[in-house]
């Protein structure tokens, strides 16, 4: 009589499979960082981390099914710099590309390198760049869709040049670095995670690593600032995200179970070999990722604003 039901005992977390959604195909620069993670948190948590490819709309597709999952911790989104262009880039998305979400932490922030076909008649940014303005929309340059770090970096590569080129849009950079391979495709600007070994196996050309510093992976690529391009300058920070309404003891430990990832020795070995580094520990939380984030979308916004390019 009068006896509240006791509270159910608090499930532990995490009680099943956890699942990191990539918002772009497999085989391609998110998932590689994915599938690392994910090894290195199941080893940490206890649980079967999995990573489930959501390619397409330039990463909205994969970013919505999250933003709509159940907020538990065990359906996560390994995303990156489209974090921060996506809001001012869509006039309308089904679900809230900021308010959806929680941060857990950052991971990494990867260079990206300006890539062409094997036989592309140009071997520096100089030459690359003449090409672009004399062929012009006869090329064609490969994204993941506008959203996409693959299209964020054609915006500015295209803004330095003052050219546009034909775009032709993948679910990833996965599948357009075959369709680079086999010369279908031109050029593409994508991140060192999907290139490293292509440029240094003599597979694709390389005319410059977007950084201000070179890449330790790819020493003789100059920087677009040494090859005359300046303007030419981003790198592809990466963050995993739960829904939003996701409880803060559950994002805590994840953010826990990601710092830890982000020192397993094998996941650094391999980010090394691919020109990237994990970010320092103490950015791997969810307060530091929000702080960034937020800053990003504001930097973002009026390049884009400028650049006039939306999607609806
Ligand atoms: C991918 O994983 O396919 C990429 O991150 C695509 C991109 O953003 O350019």
């Amino acid at each position: 009589l009068g006896l509240a039901a006791a509270p159910a005992a608090a499930q532990p977390f995490p009680n099943r499979t956890v699942t990191i959604v990539v918002p772009f195909a497999a085989g391609g620069p998110t998932d590689t960082v994915a599938r690392l993670v994910a090894e290195a948190m199941g080893r940490e948590l206890g649980q079967t981390v999995v990573v489930e490819n959501a390619g397409g709309a330039g990463g909205t597709i994969g970013a919505q099914r999250v933003a709509q999952a159940r907020p538990d911790g065990h359906t996560l989104l390994l995303h990156h710099i489209g974090m921060a262009t996506t809001p001012s880039l869509y006039r309308r998305l089904a679900y809230d590309p900021i308010g959806g979400f929680e941060p857990v932490g950052l991971i990494t922030e990867v260079p990206m390198t300006l890539v062409a076909k094997k036989d592309f008649p140009a071997n520096t940014l100089a030459e690359a760049i003449a090409v672009i303005r004399q062929r012009r929309d006869a090329l064609n340059y490969a994204n993941a869709g506008i959203g996409a770090a693959s299209h964020l970096c054609g915006l500015l590569l295209m803004k330095a040049v003052d050219t546009a080129m034909t775009t032709v849009p993948f679910r990833g950079t996965g599948p357009a670095m075959q369709e680079l391979l086999s010369g279908r495709i031109d050029l593409m600007c994508d991140q060192t995670t999907n290139t490293t070994e292509q440029i240094n196996s003599g597979a694709i050309k390389a005319f410059a690593v977007t950084t201000r510093e070179r890449v330790a992976s790819l020493p003789n690529l100059p920087t677009s600032a040494e090859a005359g391009l300046p303007a030419f300058e981003v790198s592809v920070w990466h963050g995993l995200y739960a829904p939003k309404g996701t409880p803060a003891e559950i994002t805590r430990r994840l953010s826990q179970a990601l710092q830890v990832a982000l020192r397993d020795p094998r996941l650094v070995a391999r980010f090394a070999e691919l020109g990237t580094t994990p970010v320092a520990q103490d950015r791997a939380t969810p307060e530091a990722h929000r702080a960034f984030w937020m800053a990003d979308i504001a930097k973002w916004q009026p390049i884009i604003q400028a650049a006039g390019q939306y999607a609806d």
